[in-house]
Parts: structure tokens; C-alpha cells; sequence
């Protein structure tokens, strides 16, 4: 049990640590990084009634936008392989999010804190809940869907991404999980990518569905 912790703590770590290759420190000057204690996230709890009807909303339709990427990303690598793929993701990931979205009236974001768009970057307050993720993640706590005020007084249902083994082929370490060639291909799209070195059970990220037709400063008075 042990060692079993060890293998899954030490490479945690590394991500807190935010290292990343070529010994790049990057992250550490990561915006919002540095106000990361100031910041306050406005947990909806539990016990408030709102909280079931939202959590099992949040759940379906964060398990429905996996499921329309999931298939749509198995198709592209089948048809045209892993390179074909990425541009594949490059152009239909967000439309895909977005058609859920609209079906649904309610927005749909694949957040990062290391992202590879930086249009799915996580905000100062959605680091925050990430990063408390991660210290559950190294506690063996598990990951349970979190519902949070924003800004305009709407619920956003947090869900947490892991990975699988699957994703490392775009998502693992270069000349290990991840070949040089596709490496390279991404790294031609998305300069600034985050998104690599992750191993199988990490966290990559979350779940942000935005449900923007309740608010509920107003719905408690
Ligand atoms: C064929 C390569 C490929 C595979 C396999 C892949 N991804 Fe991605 N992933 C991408 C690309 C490219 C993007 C950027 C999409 C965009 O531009 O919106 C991305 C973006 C993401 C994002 C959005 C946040 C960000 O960093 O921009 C998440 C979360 C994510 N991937 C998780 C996963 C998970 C989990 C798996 C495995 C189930 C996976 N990916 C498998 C290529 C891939």
C-alpha cells in the first residue's frame, strides 16, 4: 500500500511542482498563480437545496459532451490516425462543446490549468478549485463534483477529467508515451501548449458547465 502511494505521490508532485520539459519553469509564472491565496470560491454546499437538482444536471450533460468527443476522437484516429486526429481536435473540439451547449442552454467548457488551447485555460478561481483537486487527488480523497458561484451569480458544476492511457498519445512525454512526431505536430499548432507529460489516472483538467439561465443571488432572495 505503501509503494502503491509512493508510484502515485511522487509523479503528483511533479505536477504540482508544475514541472515541465526541458526543465522549463514555465508554470511557476503562471498569471493568477501568485493571487492564488487571495482568491475565494463560492462553494454552493451541499445541504442547500439547490445543490442535488444542479450536481445531476451538471452530471449528464458533462457525461454527454464525453461521450460526443469520445466517440467523435476514436473516429478521427481510426479514419486518419493521430496526426489527422489533432487537426481534427484543433478544429471541432469547442464547436462540439458549443453544439452540446446549445442543445442545453447552458455553457460547456473542457478547462486546464496546463492547457493546450489557450482558450480552455482555467480563470484565477477555477485554478483554485483545480488546485484543490490535486491536494484531494494526493490525499487518496476522491474526486467529487464541486458547484460554484461565478462573478454573474451563476452555478458552474466542476467535474474533474483523468486520463486513461489512451490520452497519452497526445497528452504523455515525448520519446516515452507520446512519439517525437506527434509531439512535434502539436507543438506546430499549439506553441505554448501545457498539456503534456501527464501519466495514466492524472488529472488533466475539468469539466465547467456554466448554468447561465439561474442565478442564484437573485433565486435565494
Ligand atoms: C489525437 C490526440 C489527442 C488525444 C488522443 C487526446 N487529446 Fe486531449 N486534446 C488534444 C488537442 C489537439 C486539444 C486541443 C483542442 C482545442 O484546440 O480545443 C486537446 C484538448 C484537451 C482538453 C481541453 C483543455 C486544453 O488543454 O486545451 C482536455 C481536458 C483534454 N484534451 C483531455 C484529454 C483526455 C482526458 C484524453 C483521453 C481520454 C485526450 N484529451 C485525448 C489532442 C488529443
Amino acid at each position: 500500500m505503501k509503494n502503491y502511494m509512493a508510484t502515485l505521490v511522487i509523479p503528483l508532485i511533479i505536477i504540482v511542482s508544475g514541472c515541465l520539459p526541458n526543465g522549463s519553469k514555465d508554470i511557476n509564472n503562471d498569471k493568477g498563480k501568485s493571487k492564488d491565496k487571495d482568491v475565494k470560491v463560492a462553494y454552493i454546499h451541499q445541504n442547500d437545496e439547490q445543490f442535488k437538482a444542479l450536481k445531476d444536471k451538471g452530471a449528464k450533460i458533462a457525461k454527454v459532451t464525453q461521450v460526443t468527443l469520445g466517440k467523435a476522437l476514436n473516429s478521427a484516429i481510426t479514419e486518419g490516425g493521430h496526426e489527422y486526429a489533432i487537426d481534427f481536435c484543433n478544429e471541432k473540439a469547442l464547436s462540439i462543446t458549443d453544439s452540446v451547449s446549445d442543445s442545453e442552454q447552458v455553457s460547456i467548457r473542457r478547462i486546464a490549468k496546463k492547457y493546450r488551447n489557450p482558450q480552455n485555460a482555467t480563470d484565477d478561481i477555477e485554478s483554485k478549485i483545480f488546485k484543490q483537486y490535486i491536494m484531494e487527488y494526493l490525499s487518496g480523497a476522491p474526486l467529487k463534483a464541486k458547484l460554484a458561484i461565478n462573478q454573474n451569480g451563476n452555478p458552474v458544476y466542476y467535474k474533474p477529467i483523468i486520463t486513461n492511457s489512451m490520452c497519452l498519445s497526445c497528452h504523455g512525454t515525448p520519446g516515452e508515451t507520446m512519439t517525437f512526431d506527434i509531439a512535434e505536430t502539436i507543438r506546430e499548432k499549439y506553441p505554448a501548449d501545457k498539456a503534456i507529460n501527464f501519466k495514466a489516472g492524472h488529472p488533466r483538467g475539468m469539466w465547467a458547465i456554466t448554468f447561465e439561465g439561474i442565478n442564484v443571488a437573485t433565486s435565494r432572495q
